[in-house]
Formats: C-alpha cells, structure tokens, sequence
C-alpha cells in the first residue's frame, strides 16, 4: 500500500472535502468573506471546502486550531489583520505568528464602519464624541474579543476621543450585531460586510467609514475625517494560511484557486456589493501574504503597546 508521499499526494490534492476554519462565529463578517471565496474555489477544486467556525479569544483559539492540525492541506485558516495584532495583544497565543503556517495569499480588504443601534442619541460624530464623553460609565462598545478588528477599531476610537467605554466582547460581530439591531449594546466599530445591508434597511445608525474617501456603497455616510476623526482609517485585509508543513504543490495548487475565485465576476460583484476591494491578483500570492502579515505585526505592535492593552 505505501505511504503516498507529498508529491503524490500534492497530484491527487484534493480527494475529500477541507475544512477552512473561521476564528469567529457564523453571520459575521469573516464568515461572510469566508463562505463567498470557499464557494468559488470548491468549484475550481472539484471539492467541497466545508467552513467551521471556532470563536473566542478574538480569533486565537480558531488559528491555534489550524496551527495544530495535520498539513495535509485539508485543514484551512481565513483570518484578517487580527493574525497581526494578536502576535502583540496576548502574551501567551497557542501558536507562533509568524512560524506555524504556510501563506495561500490574501483575500480581500473590507473597510469598518462606526455604527450604533437605530435609537441611540448623537446626530451625528461631533455629537457622538461629546456623548461618549459625558456619558463614558454608560456607553457601551461591542467587539467580537481582544484581536478582533472590532476591537482594533474600538482602541482606536477609544483613544482617539480619550474615553474608554465599557467593552461587551462576542464570539464574532455576527451576534453582536443582533444585539446592536436589539438595541441591547450602543456601539460597534464593525466591516461593511456585515453592517451594509443593515445601514441600508435602517435597522442601525452609521456615523462615519474608516476609509479615506465615501464608500460606492454607502453614498450617504460620512467618513471619520468628514466627522473630525482624522487619520482614522482602518482597512481590514484578510488572508488563507494552511498549517506550517503542507507541501509546496498543493499551497501552489489552492494559491492558484484563491487567485482564480478572486477573478470570478460572481464574487467581485458580491464583494463590491458588501464595501469591501479585493486585492489586486498580485495580492493573492503566498509571498504577498507573508509580507502583509510581517509588515503588519510591525505596524501594529507599538500602538497596540501605547495603548497598554494586552491578553493573558
Ligand atoms: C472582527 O471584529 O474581527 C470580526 O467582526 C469578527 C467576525 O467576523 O465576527
């Protein structure tokens, strides 16, 4: 019978269904992203790529997963930049950042929203900043858990109008924005990707985008800097990584896969329609990835230690 070995393997890659694991909960931004680019690449991989969503601990526990598991190439992580600012949030993660996997490339950047339940008071972002200030004991601020981009966003926020509020942290942005339509929590700093439509229907309030220009999908809502945030713009990239080990042949093989669904006019529409701007294909290599990722922790680190904010 023989052991297939990696060559062999990589030629018959893949014969039975992977898994691609989601560090949040279903319904949330990284899921949406997560089930559109899986969907597009099943049907260029002749299998079905089934997602698995592992909450908690701001993703973490979700990568550590994936870090774990055989590279046989049908265990699969799409995380975004909280790949980047966990490697400085948590002083003891479950795995090593930038050495427990292989880069299949980036996938898409989804730019944030500042948002509120339909009912909250402030107008607009002026009159948000003097509310979170007067009001900073009773305003809540959701995020999907430390390492998420909810709650990159919220640090910057947070530091940005100097008032700390008081955190609701979930297992990922999908609940917690069931819970902002509730009126259950006042404020969430959350992707197009979950909070467009929801903008739309009127069921929460925007007070501004975290990107430099208005967005083509959301016409009406001011960016921060309209609103007096300046330098506020945070865009949240995302990336599949595969556990450190998996053969070159088959990283090439779902590379070549990410960056062909990344063509399909299906998925730009889909993700034009939710805000987000997909990396140009030069970004969907393993090399763009891995520079992402490495340039990233570097970003990130100093603020995230300025800010003093870390995870046991
Ligand atoms: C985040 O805040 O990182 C994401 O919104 C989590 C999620 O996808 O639910």
């Amino acid at each position: 019978f023989g052991v297939l070995t990696g060559g062999a393997a990589a030629e018959t890659y893949p014969s039975r269904v992977i898994t691609m694991i989601v560090p949040f909960s279903a319904g949330g931004p990284t899921d949406t992203v997560s089930r559109l680019v899986a969907e597009a690449m099943s049907k260029d991989l002749g299998q079905q790529i089934v997602i698995e969503n592992v909450g908690g601990a701001g993703g973490t526990l979700g990568a550590g997963r994936v870090a774990k598991a055989d590279p046989d190439g049908y265990t699969l992580l799409l995380h975004h930049i909280g790949m980047s600012t966990s490697a400085s949030l948590y002083r003891k993660l479950p795995y090593d950042t930038l050495n427990a996997f292989e880069y299949v490339g980036l996938v898409t950047d989804v730019p944030m929203t500042i948002v509120a339940r339909a009912n909250f008071e402030p107008a607009d972002m002026k009159a948000l900043v003097e509310y979170a200030k007067a009001n900073k004991d009773k305003v809540t601020y959701a995020n999907a858990g430390i390492g998420a981009a909810s709650h990159l966003c919220g640090m910057l926020f947070m530091s940005k109008i100097e008032t700390p509020l008081t955190t609701v942290p979930y297992k990922g942005t999908g609940p917690a924005m069931t819970d902002l339509v509730g009126g259950q929590v006042d404020l969430m700093c959350d992707q197009t990707t979950n909070t467009t439509n929801q903008i739309k229907g009127g069921k929460i309030k925007a007070y501004a985008t975290t990107t430099k220009e208005r967005l083509a999908a959301l016409p009406d809502v001011p960016t921060a800097a309209e609103g007096g945030l300046t330098d506020f713009e945070v865009g949240i990239w995302h990336g599949i990584y595969a556990p450190k080990g998996t053969s070159p042949e088959i990283v090439a093989k779902l590379s070549a896969s990410l960056q062909k669904a990344l063509k399909d006019p299906n998925v730009v529409k889909r993700f034009a329609d939710l805000g987000t701007v997909p990396s140009p294909d030069a970004d969907a290599t393993p090399e763009a990835l891995k520079a992402k990722l490495t340039s990233e922790i570097a970003r990130w680190a100093p603020v995230i230690k300025s800010a003093g904010v870390y995870a046991d």
